[in-house]
């Protein structure tokens, strides 16, 4: 593996040198301590408050507040040419649906971040809904401090799939339309939160068996986050999560040169990070490679196979 750094340096107390700082927690009493106009992305999957083993819920009003709190914080240590990907779902109540992203917006948006992008993250399995159609869906809210941004296109360009076409009239007319790197990865991204959805379903507790699978409910998928470090920040730069979990988003930024800090309330999901991160360095660390294409099923594996209990008699007879 291409690593930048052979060991990471990593402290459990706020240093500039560090490849990687752990910080365990309140999220709102350290950012107070973090420099200003220092990070240049700050990413994270805040607790939804839906009962999840590390969170308390409270009334959704409460919690925008809390959450309000925090974003202050981050509008003033994030880069002037940083970002903010804010990655949530649904709050439920009594089986009624709050995206989530639509209440965060206002907030960002009274601190004058700028969206740039509601990124769609769509994963093609999860809970099937009785009294509503299945959610397969969660959000990225991607806002920017100011006009002036990293921008990395090039960086996350994805295979073009028709980049045989070409320019059929203007000045470039019979050259190549497309762009020799690949397009632009748009605004609509499948990225698979685990195995579930390669159609390898007939392995048993196929959860734990997901690569990338660590103690910690609802983990990022790396890839997930590793695109949004190699498009919004360069080389070296420092990248936050506040709720950081088992370290996905430091896994992220280290993977790609870059430095990070990652916060969370939980010893054990720091000391996981650490555990990963040395998983890392040593080159053993499970990680579904960034750009690998979602599994087609062929037809052929036993689970995409109608279950024979219902086949009618003539289609059984064949
Ligand atoms: C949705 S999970 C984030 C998981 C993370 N994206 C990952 O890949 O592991 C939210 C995390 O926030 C942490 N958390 C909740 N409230 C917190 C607080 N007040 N201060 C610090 N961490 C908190 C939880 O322990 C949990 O690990």
């Amino acid at each position: 593996m291409d690593l930048f750094f052979e060991h990471y340096k990593i402290t459990e107390y706020y240093d500039n040198n560090s490849d990687a700082v752990l910080l365990e927690g309140d999220t709102l009493d350290i950012l107070k301590k973090l420099p200003s106009n220092t990070y240049k992305l700050i990413v994270s999957s805040p607790p939804y408050n839906i009962g999840k083993i590390y969170e308390e819920e409270v009334s959704l009003e409460k919690y925008l507040e809390w959450q309000e709190s925090i974003i202050c914080e981050l509008f003033r240590i994030c880069h002037m040419n940083g970002s903010i990907v804010w990655q949530v779902g649904n709050y439920v109540d009594n089986g009624e649906i709050f995206p989530l992203d639509i209440y965060f917006y206002p907030i960002f948006k009274k601190l004058e971040f700028k969206l740039r992008n509601r990124i769609i993250w769509h994963f093609g399995h999860g809970l099937h809904a009785s009294k509503r159609f299945s959610g397969r869906y969660e959000v990225l809210l991607w806002f920017t401090k100011s006009n002036e941004y990293t921008f990395n296109l090039d960086s996350v360009r994805v295979p073009s799939k028709y980049p045989g076409k070409r320019n059929y009239k203007g000045n470039n007319i019979g050259k190549p339309s497309g762009n020799p790197l690949g397009k632009n990865p748009s605004d609509f991204w499948e990225i698979i939160t685990d195995e579930w959805n390669s159609g390898i379903i007939d392995i048993p507790n196929v959860k734990s068996n997901h690569p990338e699978k660590t103690q910690h409910p609802c983990s990022f998928p790396i890839e997930l986050i590793e695109r949004c470090v190699l498009a919004l920040t360069n080389e070296n730069d420092l990248v936050l999560d506040p709720f950081g979990g088992v370290g996905s988003s430091l896994i992220a930024a280290l993977k790609q040169k870059r430095r990070g800090v990652s916060i969370d309330k939980e010893r054990i999901y720091l000391d996981i990070t650490r555990e990963r991160i040395s998983k890392l360095e040593n080159g053993s660390l499970k990680i579904r490679k960034i750009g690998t294409p979602i599994f087609e099923p062929t037809g052929r594996e036993k689970v995409s196979q109608i279950p024979v209990e219902w086949l009618k008699k003539e289609e059984i007879a064949l």
